[in-house]
């Protein structure tokens, strides 16, 4: 199989790439039902290149009951009617090849709805039978007493009794959501088909949703385990097999020494959420002190060179503090949710924007470190206007409201009724579509919008970002956070001031004696470095990239 003759030909594509993240249904919508769907998106992707992003990662678009937003599947190989057709979709990719942009998808294999034909088989076949094995059944709510509920707010156990198999099953989320039995290589085959539809489409990768989960065993916390990693290498073999450039991405919500285990000896996942980093950066701004960041990157291993970690500020979930102990986990509720409803399961469920009190300067500082540390970034829909969320919607759909176009009605996403819509777009004098929106930052130069082009375009420019070593610079100053990223003959000195007020630090620089920085944004050059301390001067939550070169 060749690959899309204008996405350039280079398995390590994925360091490169600034990805954003949205869902269809959010998006925009062409035929006025009140959902976002593929024609739609389709229309909206000039403004996804010229933001410069060069990958979309998709969340769930398939047929489903949607009592989890999509990742409750009940059918893998067909496209929600909502959303639009298969020949929409297959538009939408070559639309978006033709931008040199990449898509990436979602294989949720750990479980399906309950509506999926698979589990209205398995329960109404008999106890024991093959058909019945597809999920995991018991007769007693006890077994794998060790796993942990991960949606603490709304379920009390993993097992579900069902009436008509007579049986329990087993789940790690929502109790419509079954676990998929990979024991079965009935199962394995049926998801390996899946994976090949979808690449016969022309996706690009996989994010692998919830791939700690798929096996249980007794005496466990049914996490991580061996079998687990034997079948992503199975996938993955499949995966090289009879495709060029393709990418998984592995949701593993667990410690780096955990999650550095799913990219096997380069064998299992190309890329995987650096999730630990994210809470700390956070901590790390409030505290105004950089040790979270330096402490949780000294506890990171280093990856095999043809693997990546993904980074990100927000995504379409909590912001989760399963990764911190219950202590950082006080300080981050009350720093950044101080209301009861702004918090859900182990997390926050704001946007960007508003866990910073819309403050620009913070907004910056965060994208700046994100764009800057070691990996590939993730932007989630919204978050380059600076959008707002509504905490009194249920789940996490408080961050999963209507993308804000223009002060048009429905902020310009859709013409339905208000009342037909997925949910209301946000109306209130601060993130409201009228206040806030993509058509009016596009005419306001010193909008959050330009000034994420700029950053982007300027990390684009410079693959040190995407590929360089990464090294701490020690700073006599614990509110300034120093790094060096290193490629080839780049460097480039990354500073950021934690702090709200204006900051001085001595930087230990001396291997980079002779040389005279020169700050990326603007051009202009700054002291030059000798063997002694480097001084240097920051206004509040402000940064800098400095480039060094000889
Ligand atoms: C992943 C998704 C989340 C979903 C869960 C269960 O963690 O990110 O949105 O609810 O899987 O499918």
């Amino acid at each position: 199989m060749t690959i899309d003759s204008r996405l350039h030909d280079d398995p390590l594509w994925f360091k490169d790439v600034v990805i954003y993240q949205l869902h269809v249904k959010t998006f925009f919508d062409s035929n006025d039902d009140g959902y976002g769907d593929f024609p739609g998106l389709t229309q909206k992707l000039d403004y996804i290149q010229e933001l410069g992003v060069d990958c979309i990662w998709l969340l769930p678009f398939y047929p489903s009951p949607l009592k989890d937003d999509g990742y409750d599947i009940s059918d893998y190989t067909a496209i929600h009617p909502l959303y639009g057709t298969m020949q929409d979709f297959r538009t939408f990719i070559k639309q978006a090849h033709k931008r040199g942009i990449r898509v990436i998808t979602e294989l949720v294999i750990n479980h399906t709805s309950d509506q999926h034909k698979w589990f209205q088989e398995a329960r109404k076949a008999r106890k024991g039978s093959r058909k019945r094995k597809w999920y995991v059944w018991s007769d007693d709510n006890t077994k794998f007493p060790d796993a942990r509920i991960i949606f603490l707010d709304s379920e009390k156990s993993n097992w579900t009794w069902d009436e008509s198999a007579q049986q329990f099953y087993w789940h790690r989320f929502f109790h419509h959501q079954p676990d998929l039995n990979f024991d079965n290589p009935e199962v394995r085959k049926a998801m390996l088909r899946v994976m090949r539809f979808w690449l016969s489409i022309g996706v690009d990768g996989f994010r692998l949703d919830a791939i700690p989960y798929l096996f249980e065993r007794e005496g466990t916390n049914c996490e991580n385990l061996p079998e687990t990693h034997a079948l992503i290498k199975e996938l993955r073999r499949e995966l090289d097999k009879d495709y060029k450039n393709k990418l998984f991405l592995a949701e593993a919500n667990q410690l780096p020494g955990d999650v550095i285990q799913y990219f096997g000896n380069s064998d299992e996942c190309h890329m995987a959420y650096h999730f630990p980093l994210m809470p700390r950066i956070f901590m790390a701004l409030h505290q105004e002190n950089a040790h979270p960041i330096i402490d949780i990157m000294a506890r990171t291993p280093h990856i095999p060179f043809d693997c990546q970690w993904a980074i990100f500020l927000r995504n379409h979930d909590e912001l989760t503090l399963e990764m911190v102990t219950p202590d950082e986990r006080d300080y981050m509720w009350k720093a950044y949710a101080a209301q009861e409803r702004m918090r859900i399961n182990l997390g926050i469920k704001r946007r960007l924007a508003p866990l910073v009190d819309n403050s620009m300067k913070q907004i910056e500082l965060l994208n700046s470190i994100l764009l800057s540390m070691p990996g590939t970034p993730i932007i989630y829909y919204g978050d380059e206007i600076g959008m707002g969320d509504n905490i009194y919607l249920g789940d996490r759909n408080s961050v999963r409201t209507p993308m804000q176009w223009s002060v048009d009605r429905n902020g310009g996403f859709s013409k339905a009724q208000f009342a037909s819509l997925f949910a209301p777009p946000l109306m209130d004098p601060i993130w409201g579509y009228q206040a806030l929106n993509v058509e009016s930052q596009l005419l306001d130069k010193s909008s959050l919008l330009h000034w994420m082009k700029t950053i982007i375009s300027l990390r684009q420019q410079h693959q040190v970002f995407g590929r360089g070593s990464f090294e701490f610079i020690s700073s006599s100053n614990q509110k300034i956070l120093a790094y060096i990223r290193s490629h080839e003959d780049e460097n480039v000195l990354c500073l950021a001031n934690l702090s709200r007020y204006p900051q001085f630090a001595e930087l230990e620089l001396s291997k980079f004696a002779g040389i005279t920085p020169v700050e990326m944004f603007g051009q202009s050059a700054f002291h030059a470095i000798t063997e002694e301390p480097y001084v240097i001067t920051f206004g509040p939550h402000s940064f800098y990239w400095l480039l060094l070169k000889r």
